[in-house]
């Protein structure tokens, strides 16, 4: 077992067994926020090798690197770097630190435990992509983030990382901190863009709005997420073929996954991309060590609480974006949430529903209606008040916000084919289809949970037959 620092333990960070580490090295030390620490273990050498390229070498090695984005989407870095508009000025960097995605609880250890590599990363970026100002917004429950981060953007603007003239050269750039003030949805990159802007959080319409072309301020912006650039240090001081020599073609270098639910050991882990399976990361015993108290699976969500649930039949599938999404899910935000034998199927969707209904921000009417009609319905259901035409309702106002076949696993038991990932939708951003997906998933995997709830009778019309006359007789 290998050393850990305290607060990292305390967090439920394990990096036990014998697995490269690329963002999460740090973590061992109890002082691992601080310069001396990040100078000592090899900091800010990737931004010295950085300022020794021209900034199209350095981006080209991130593209050659293919770092995937660790947001949710997955696309890679390099390329979306390569879309700004040429000879439009000025660009900037927004960092994506909102993470609030269910499950997903990784980028706050990012920011807590090694704010300089973030900041480093933001400092590559910018120099390779061009971008002369760089955002940092972090989710507005984070005060340890906030409060490490800031320390760090001082310390390392003193010692002359930020600012004018970045280590003796022509390099210039300011990185300003922004707290968010906690909405699930300003963590989709427009509705983030127009909370920087001190506008309301929510989603633009995309075309025209891809923030690449036209983004903060109206200028061409890239935003990424927190994990995304932490990997640039390493990329930078080491190369994109040692990059590319850890994990697969498609999935290259490590990335981190929250395992939360029914393990016996939940917690954040570095793991090797593409080759690693849930059956590794659930079952393994350098990650979460099996099921609880003996128990069985049941189900897994793979890739935070927006992504169609697994259950036992894709436990060997590798986190492969492809593989994901052929089975019916996607790997999302890097969350595993395990649930075991015991649990109240319906109960579970619920919780899930009500958190992307609560998180509607209201722009659009099959999110916003449709949202709170599947929470009302499914809470109905769950006390036992539900009727058989109730499910066909979920179903009814499920395709009004993704309309056609959507995606679901294959399960032998029910001896359904997978059908990919991902759906149509008829909301602006994510959050709609959320609210759907996980009642979808449960009906589809467990219909039979949802059976014994229901009632099978006629559902009366709420319009009395004869109104009664006002002031009534
Ligand atoms: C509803 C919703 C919530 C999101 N939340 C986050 C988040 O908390 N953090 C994040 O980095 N990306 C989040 N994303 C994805 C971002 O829109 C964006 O794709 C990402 O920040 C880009 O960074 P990357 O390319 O480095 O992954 C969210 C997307 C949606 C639709
Ligand atoms: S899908 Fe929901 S959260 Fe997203 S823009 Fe529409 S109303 Fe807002």
């Amino acid at each position: 077992m290998g050393a850990h620092g305290t607060y990292a333990w305390a967090a439920g960070y394990f990096d036990d067994g014998d697995r490269p580490q690329i963002v999460t090295s740090r973590f061992k030390y109890d002082d691992s926020y601080t310069l001396d620490r990040y100078h000592e273990s090899g900091g800010y050498q990737g931004l010295r090798k950085a300022l020794e390229m021209q900034p199209a070498e350095m981006a080209d090695e991130v593209k050659k690197s293919t770092l995937l984005g660790r947001g949710g989407a997955g696309f890679p870095a390099g390329v979306k770097w390569g879309f700004t508009p040429a000879g439009v000025w000025p660009r900037y960097l927004v960092v994506n630190g909102d993470e609030s995605e269910p499950g997903t609880y990784k980028d706050r250890l990012l920011m807590e435990l090694d704010p300089h590599q973030l900041i480093e990363g933001c400092l590559i970026a910018c120099y390779a992509a061009g971008l002369s100002q760089c955002f940092l917004y972090i989710r507005g429950e984070m005060a340890l983030a906030h409060e490490r981060v800031a320390k760090a953007l001082d310390d390392a603007y003193r010692a002359g990382y930020i600012g004018k003239n970045i280590l003796g050269n022509s390099f210039s750039v300011d990185i300003v901190l922004h707290w968010g003030a906690g909405a699930y949805v300003v963590g989709e990159e427009t509705a983030l863009i127009e909370s920087l802007e001190g506008e309301r959080g929510m989603p633009r319409v995309k075309p025209p709005y891809f923030p690449a072309a036209i983004g903060l301020y109206g200028q061409p912006t890239i935003v990424n997420n927190v994990e995304t650039l932490a990997n640039l240090p390493f990329i930078a001081a080491n190369g994109s073929a040692a990059y590319t020599a850890i994990g697969t073609e498609t999935s290259p270098g490590t990335r981190m996954i929250a395992v939360s639910g029914h393990v016996k050991r939940p917690g954040v882990y570095e793991i090797i991309n593409g080759t690693t399976t849930f059956r590794d990361l659930i079952y393994g015993e350098n990650f979460g060590q099996g099921i609880r108290d003996g128990n069985e699976l049941k189900a897994f969500v793979p890739g935070g609480g927006s992504a169609p649930w697994f259950v036992a039949d894709q436990l060997d599938i590798p986190f492969e974006g492809r593989q994901a999404s052929s089975a019916g899910s996607m790997l999302g935000s890097g969350a595993v949430i395990v649930m075991d034998d015991t649990t109240d199927i319906p109960a579970a969707a619920l919780t899930l529903v009500k958190f992307y209904a609560h998180e509607s921000c209201g722009k659009c009417v099959p999110c916003r209606e449709g949202g709170t009609w599947l929470y009302r319905i499914l809470e109905r259901i769950v006390a036992g008040n539900g009727t058989d035409a109730d499910l066909d309702t979920i179903r009814e106002v499920g395709q009004s916000i993704c309309p056609g076949e959507m995606p679901h696993a294959a399960s032998e038991r029910l001896g359904l084919d997978a059908v990919p990932f991902p759906y149509k939708m008829t909301t602006i951003c994510f959050v709609g289809p959320s609210a759907y997906v996980p009642v979808h998933s449960a009906m589809t995997l467990f219909p039979e949970e949802f059976a014994v709830l229901v009632t099978k009778r006629e559902v009366r019309s709420m319009i009395p037959v004869t109104a009664a006359p006002v002031g009534g007789e």
